[in-house]
């Protein structure tokens, strides 16, 4: 994947932060270095103020970046107790954030690729379309999510240049009823892949990548796990290798190749 960036402390204020689903919340904030610097993939550790006692940062993704106008858009679940202040924040509310944190997805041209986000999941797999759009491929993205309340970003993958975006929901409120693994099987009877890209729970990313793998298609994918420092010094973040021993998810990672990990 990419070398890890230069890290660094950026003020931030807020431009929205606003309710698009149950207990899901779209962010946008205004860090003007920040958004010209950030890649596909990488994410983001944001200080929430409100509580002294609560001194570990939240690390969140993003969905969209924009560089001219210096804004970057989030998406996120409200989990615990700092994500419930984080969607309790308004406009101009200012703190700060570290970043740009992680080494990214690797784009790369070629044909054509399958993403598959689980509920928000969805922001780095948009935003990594995106960037393959850019390179000219062909992306179909699946989305999944347990009911039509928790699921975002369709209209934003489309946006974002996706061909075919398919939804899945456990409970079958919206899309098709079933997990994202079954709608990409689905997708790959009907399309040739050479890319799959994955960010959700870990129990569906070990089944795209059991897919990926009895295919023979390389699989990227966006991990999380735990963080404390967000940059590689307290092993927090460990993530067990297939070949032995342990990387950090917070800068060798989160985005690793799916077959290096030991699921
Ligand atoms: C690289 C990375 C990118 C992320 N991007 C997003 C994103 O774009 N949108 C989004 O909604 N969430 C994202 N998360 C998860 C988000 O960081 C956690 O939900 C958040 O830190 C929870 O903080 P809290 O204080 O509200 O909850 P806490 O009170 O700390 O925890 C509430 C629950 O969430 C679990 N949890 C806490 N932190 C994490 C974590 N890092 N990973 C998994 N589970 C966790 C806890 O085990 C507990 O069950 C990302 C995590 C990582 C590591
Ligand atoms: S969070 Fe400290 S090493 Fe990753």
């Amino acid at each position: 994947m990419h070398p890890v960036s230069s890290v660094h402390l950026h003020p931030f204020s807020v431009v929205s932060n606003g309710r698009v689903g149950e207990d899901i919340f779209r962010l946008v904030i205004e860090a003007r270095d920040l958004a010209g610097v950030i890649r596909p993939g990488q994410f983001m550790n944001f200080e929430v103020p409100g509580d002294p006692s609560h001194i570990v940062r939240i690390p969140l993704s993003f969905a969209s970046a924009d560089a001219a106008g210096g804004t970057i858009e989030v998406i996120y679940a409200v989990v615990g107790e700092g994500t419930r202040r984080l969607s309790r924040m308004g406009e101009g509310d200012s703190s700060t954030v570290v970043g740009p944190c992680g080494n990214g997805w690797r784009v790369t041209s070629g044909g054509r690729a399958l993403l598959v986000a689980g509920g928000v999941g969805a922001p780095p797999v948009i935003s990594f379309a995106r960037a393959l759009v850019e390179r000219g491929r062909a992306v179909d993205v699946v989305l999944g999510a347990q009911s039509k309340n928790r699921l975002w970003g369709e209209r934003d993958a489309l946006e974002a240049g996706a061909d075919e975006v398919v939804l899945a929901t456990d409970d079958g409120s919206c899309g098709m009823r079933g997990f994202a693994t079954d709608a990409m099987r689905d997708l790959m009877g009907r399309h040739q892949y050479d890319l799959i890209g994955t960010c959700g729970p870990g129990a569906m990313m070990e089944g795209v990548a059991r897919i990926a793998h009895e295919a023979r298609v390389e699989c990227q994918a966006s991990l999380e796990r735990m963080m404390t420092c967000g940059f590689g010094a307290c092993s927090t973040c460990n993530v067990a290798m297939r070949a032995g021993g342990y990387k950090t998810c917070c800068s060798d990672g989160p985005v690793f190749d799916a077959e290096e990990v030991l699921w």
